[in-house]
């Protein structure tokens, strides 16, 4: 091969690799900014979490496990379904992303009350019946460090990435009056627990 082509290669490639890192930050930056603009309807989380399997079963790759444990009595929400959805994506890949070597990754969703004290000394949230969305995965797990920046726009442990999905999730999760919990060590997996406020304590 002509050696001037094989460079002009090269440098398109590199072009073209730069364009869709740029095009994927775009997406993901104006996910984030649209946070302020939420629709929320009355809707049981469980089918918007189905939705979100559904879609990633056929994308995850076949070394990763995804497995649900899903409350048939859970607490309906007023919230986003996109935002859900959007969550159980974020928070999946995330798990794969931890997981090269392959593992499983389980959703869960429980209704969970908390009283004042609760409340006060391990959340940050008012007390009261939320739903939990957990994704857990048993991948390298996060140190310290990671654990005290992950909610900061733009921390990421990861090459080519932005650095939003959890950024956006928290922020979510605070517009919504919830919260979001991370149980992890180095090597020992993680969990990423989202609460969300359950005002009608009824099944949807
Ligand atoms: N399940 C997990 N296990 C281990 N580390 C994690 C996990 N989830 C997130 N992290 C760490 O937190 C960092 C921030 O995660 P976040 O989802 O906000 O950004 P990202 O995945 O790096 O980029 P993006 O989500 O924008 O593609 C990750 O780079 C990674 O270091
Ligand atoms: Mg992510």
């Amino acid at each position: 091969m002509d050696i001037t082509n094989e460079i002009h290669r090269d440098y398109l490639n590199k072009a073209d690799t730069a364009a869709q890192m740029g095009a994927r930050l775009t997406r993901r930056l104006l996910g984030f900014a649209r946070q302020r603009q939420l629709k929320p309807t009355v809707l049981n989380a469980n089918k918007h979490v189905l939705a979100a399997i559904e879609l990633l079963r056929s994308t995850i790759g076949q070394h990763i496990t995804l497995s649900s444990d899903l409350a048939d009595d859970l607490w309906s929400i007023l919230s986003d379904s996109s935002e859900i959805e959007n969550t159980v994506v974020n928070l999946v890949i995330n798990a794969r992303d931890a997981m090269p070597r392959g593992g499983t990754v389980t959703i869960e969703t429980r209704n969970v009350s908390f009283t004042g004290l609760e409340a006060e000394n391990s959340f940050g949230i008012l007390p009261g019946n939320y739903i939990r969305l957990s994704v857990s995965d048993t991948g390298i797990g996060m140190n310290e460090v990671v654990k005290a920046h992950v909610f900061e726009p733009f921390f990421t442990t990861k090459k080519a990435n932005s650095g939003l999905g959890l950024a956006s999730i928290h922020g979510f999760a605070r517009q919504s009056g919830g919260d979001v919990h991370i149980h992890s060590d180095t090597d020992h997996g993680a969990v990423i627990s989202v609460f969300l406020p359950s005002d009608c304590e009824t099944v949807a």
